[in-house]
């Protein structure tokens, strides 16, 4: 019996344990952005021509990231801020799907990006429940 046979469960076992937690980060930011956001940019990232921007092929949505939060940080328009009901690890998430979904290709959101421009802003820590939607 060849034992390199025998390790290979062990293999599959180690690696699923470090596929898991990137798996369920996927899945977190789009479940944000089905809760939070579909409802006007559309679960399609395309919005609705003339009321609701386009997500998706958003070179605004691919800038800098600090940017990306202060819209959900502060609000724009007819764009409700987000401060209250997603933490900072939350809006990192959602952005983080938004800025990889739909064809777009923009590095991730870090929780730190999203800490250090609420910081600036002056903006108050969300006071929310996970997966909270104020709306
Ligand atoms: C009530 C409708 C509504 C919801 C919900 C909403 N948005 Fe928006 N969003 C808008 C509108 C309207 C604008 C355009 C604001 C402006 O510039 O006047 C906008 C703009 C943006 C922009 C800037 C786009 C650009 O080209 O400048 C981003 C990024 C964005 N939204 C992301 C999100 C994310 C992520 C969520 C969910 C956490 C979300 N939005 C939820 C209505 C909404």
């Amino acid at each position: 019996m060849n034992t390199r046979l025998l390790l290979l469960p062990l293999l599959f076992a180690a690696c699923a344990a470090c596929i898991a937690p990137a798996r369920a980060d996927d899945t977190d930011g789009k479940t944000l952005f089905a809760k939070n956001c579909a409802a006007c940019h559309q679960a399609t990232g395309r919005g609705i021509p003339g009321a609701f921007p386009a997500l998706a092929g958003n070179t605004f949505v691919q800038g800098a990231p600090t940017d990306v939060a202060t819209v959900l940080l502060k609000g724009r328009g007819g764009m409700p801020d987000f401060s209250g009901s997603l933490d900072d690890g939350e809006i990192a998430q959602v952005l983080t799907y938004v800025r990889s979904s739909w064809g777009n290709g923009a590095a991730p959101v870090t929780e730190q990006d999203v800490g250090s421009t609420r910081a600036a802003l002056g903006v108050a820590p969300a006071t929310h429940s996970r997966f909270g939607n104020k709306h």
